[in-house]
């Protein structure tokens, strides 16, 4: 078996095992407290247990690889690849009884170049994962971003910059001069699963202003290996140093990545 695929199914196993837990936990708790890391920013002691879940089984079966994780940080282990893991994302929708919230999990070897990702959505019973090389799958099944290639047709996922409302202004730019070209814009409130919606062809596109690479280095690897394009928002940077996202399903990636550097070029 390829390391590829050995690390993917140990990521699989971590995710399953946090997620049900999640799961267990929200089902049996009346009310469920939890503190502010900052504006808008929330955070629950299943967000801790969900990464202490995941880094116990990571680290245990590969004990070199370093893991950047939400709520501990940095871990550094010595070894080349990095796991980046989101314990909870969407922890607002997981506290209120929303379905859109998941485990993300991904596996750079080189910086910025997420090879594996893993996203597992307990409430929808869904786990996707991907493996450069191997495919993209919601469990057993293949996926493949969509080909629609009107904008017209598109279906776009964009989120609010609700901890960063300096964004504000350019973030509802976007979103109007997008939703007047196209059929609709929506938000989950899962920056994990729209990576996955777009690849599995259930949104062209998806665009955030004020992402981290927790929020997003499983879904890299997802969206790409369905056959997706990303970026950063109108720059060439990498996403994890511009705090931004655009993923879609490749055909579409130029048509949003106009619309954003119109809009950057106003807000600079
Ligand atoms: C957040 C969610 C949300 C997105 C934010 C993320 P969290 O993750 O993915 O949809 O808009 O940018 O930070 O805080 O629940 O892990
Ligand atoms: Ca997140
Ligand atoms: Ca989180």
């Amino acid at each position: 078996m390829s390391d590829i695929k050995i690390r993917q199914q140990i990521a699989q196993k971590a995710a399953l095992a946090a997620g049900e837990f999640l799961d267990l936990q929200i089902k049996n708790l009346d009310v469920v407290k939890f503190d502010l890391k900052s504006k808008n920013d929330v955070v629950t002691e299943m967000d801790r247990m969900s990464e202490k879940v995941i880094i116990d089984i990571i680290h245990s079966a590969l004990p070199q690889d370093d893991i950047l994780s939400e709520e501990c940080g940095e871990l550094k282990f010595g070894g080349d690849g990095r796991w980046i893991i989101d314990p909870i994302d969407g922890t607002e929708n997981y506290i209120r009884g929303y379905s859109e919230y998941a485990v993300s999990i991904g596996y750079e070897q080189e910086k910025g170049k997420p090879i594996i990702g893993v996203v597992f959505c307990p409430a929808r019973r869904e786990i996707y994962y991907a493996g450069q090389g191997l495919g993209a799958f919601i469990g057993e099944k293949p996926i493949r971003v969509s080909n629609k290639s009107n904008p017209s047709e598109a279906i776009t996922l964009i989120s609010p910059p609700f901890r960063l409302h300096e964004y504000a202004k350019k973030y509802f730019e976007l979103t109007n001069n997008i939703f007047l070209e196209s059929r609709d814009v929506r938000n989950t409130g899962s920056a994990a699963l729209h990576m996955c919606f777009v690849a599995a062809g259930l949104a062209e596109g998806y665009l955030e202003f004020g992402v981290y690479p927790y929020d997003i280095a499983a879904g890299l690897a997802i969206v790409q290996e369905a056959g997706g394009k990303w970026s950063s928002i109108g720059s060439s940077k990498h996403p994890f140093e511009t705090d931004s996202i655009i993923a879609t399903n490749g055909i579409m990636q130029e048509w949003y990545f106009k619309h954003a550097e119109k809009v950057l070029d106003k807000y600079k």
